[in-house]
């Protein structure tokens, strides 16, 4: 039977990759390399950049393949998503079929595979669609939620604390409900529509990356600083990945 390796790779920085990684693009006949236009080409570049880096066994093929753009017009958001996620599993359907009958495809995921990313869900929409028979296993990677406290040098919650995971249309939608939040998938700066200046916010942009770019403080001293920067920055390179936690209250606080 086929065998799908889908490997997080961590945030930009090639070092982020485990040995599990490794061994684990080493024992593919095929590595897929998604694009994504040229906007996100440096994404695209830092793939090939692993590969070239660790891919050690003679013979393993490398596959770019084209991820589609997602339509919204005059559909829901789940509509959409759909959508989408059914044609990039044909994608990936005609990608694995043609891997030799017990062959070994790796995909090279951002981050970590099971934080807002759907490879797993579409592999196994492919896999229940039936027409081509395989198995696959996951390799984790380092979260973009890692990186930023790293380079903050923050735990992400306070003792005893629980954690709220979301984005920045939900945070929008909810305010901020929660001690410590993570957001991600922010293209509003939901932050700054957050009437909570005494709370704290860790913001990090490019993470891992040569380009990582970190700010701190109250919320209300610094939102607006980081809505400058982050236009700037995304001006500078074409596109930004950005990611924050807010925090409310203190360790030890009841
Ligand atoms: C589609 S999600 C993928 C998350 C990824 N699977 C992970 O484990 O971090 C993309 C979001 O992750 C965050 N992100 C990913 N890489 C980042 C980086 N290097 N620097 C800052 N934020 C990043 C941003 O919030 C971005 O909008």
């Amino acid at each position: 039977m086929r065998h799908i390796h889908i490997i997080g790779i961590g945030t930009g920085n090639p070092e982020h990759l485990t040995m599990q990684a490794i061994n684990a693009m080493n024992t593919a006949d095929v590595v897929f390399i998604p694009t994504k236009g040229t906007t996100k080409a440096d994404l695209a570049e830092l793939r090939r950049e692993i590969c070239e880096r660790y891919l050690t066994r003679q013979g393993v093929r490398i596959v770019e393949f084209e991820v589609p753009k997602r339509l919204t017009q005059d559909l829901s958001y789940g509509q959409s998503v759909d959508d989408w996620h059914a044609a990039i599993a044909g994608i990936y359907e005609s990608l694995i079929g043609d891997l030799p009958a017990t062959g070994t495809g790796a995909f090279l995921v951002w981050g970590d595979p099971s934080l807002y990313d759907s490879t797993i869900r579409i592999i196994e929409r492919v896999r229940n669609a039936g027409a081509c028979t395989f198995d696959y296993s996951i390799v984790p990677g380092i979260t973009s939620i890692q990186a930023l406290a790293a380079s903050h040098r923050i735990p992400v919650n306070l003792v005893g604390k629980p954690i709220e995971i979301t984005t920045g249309r939900r945070l929008i939608e909810t305010g901020l409900t929660h001690e410590s939040t993570v957001v991600m998938l922010d293209g509003q700066q939901a932050f700054s529509q957050i009437d909570d200046p005494d709370a704290e916010i860790f913001w990090g942009a490019y993470l891992g990356t040569d380009n990582e770019v970190i700010r701190s403080g109250r919320l209300g001293d610094i939102a607006d600083d980081i809505v400058r920067l982050r236009a700037e920055e995304r001006a500078r390179h074409g596109w930004i990945m950005d990611i924050y936690l807010l925090r409310k209250g203190r360790d030890f606080e009841d």
